[in-house]
């Protein structure tokens, strides 16, 4: 009887600690999934699931920004030729957009906010940590400052493509899908720590 109870303690409190965001090793939850996430650029041929595109909006429209001025917007893309003619928006880093399932295309309008592009930067990475907790990849591509060619740049192309309206920045797009290759994760040892300093910057932060 005694074992039972000792056993039924020890799963009672494994399944408060899941609740409370920590997993069975005691570490968050939400750490481990940082820990995984790597920038995905090739993907399967299966769709997202609605229900987790509705998620990802969801996390984006959750971001903090800015005075709460909420400059930014987005055009999700699933339409298989956007895709395809979107992924051609810069000569490099763009071309495995063909292949994702989902895009979303973070906008904003600067006369809301001067912070449009922190603003933007952090929803896309919320959108992006959300979708990495739903078991699909993700990968940021840069839009704003490069070109789709030398008369025209790469905001331009992807505006007319998708009828942005002028008076909209386009940052960056997320391409999004399930995962068709596995990374490692970086070593905890091999990070940056030299990078972080206690105090004064002449004071390393040590772990
Ligand atoms: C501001 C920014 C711009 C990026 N632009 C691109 C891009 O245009 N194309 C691309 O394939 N990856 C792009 N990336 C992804 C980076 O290459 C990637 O995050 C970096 O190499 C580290 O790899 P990891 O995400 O797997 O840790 C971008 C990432 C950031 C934060």
């Amino acid at each position: 009887m005694l074992e039972f109870t000792e056993r039924f303690n020890v799963r009672y409190s494994k399944f408060l600690a899941c609740k409370r965001g920590f997993d069975q090793t005691g570490e968050y939850m939400f750490l481990s999934q940082i820990r995984k996430r790597r920038s995905i650029r090739k993907y399967t041929e299966q769709p997202v699931e609605p229900e987790k595109m509705e998620q990802i909006v969801e996390a984006l429209l959750r971001a903090p920004t800015s005075r709460g001025l909420n400059p930014w917007e987005f055009v999700a893309v699933t339409k298989k030729s956007l895709l395809e003619e979107l992924s051609k928006l810069k000569p490099h880093g763009a071309s495995f957009l063909k292949d994702a399932a989902l895009a979303i295309v973070i906008c904003a309008d600067p006369s809301i906010a001067e912070t449009w592009i922190e603003d933007n930067t952090i929803a896309a990475i919320m959108g992006q940590l959300t979708a990495e907790s739903l078991g699909l990849g993700s990968c940021w591509i840069q839009v704003r400052g490069r070109d789709y060619s030398s008369k025209q740049t790469a905001e331009a192309y992807v505006a007319d493509l998708l009828d942005i309206p002028t008076n909209l920045k386009i940052e960056s797009i997320i391409a999004i899908g399930y995962g068709d290759e596995e990374k490692p994760f970086k070593e905890t040892a091999d990070l940056q720590y030299e990078k972080v300093k206690l105090n004064s910057y002449r004071s390393l932060y040590k772990p």
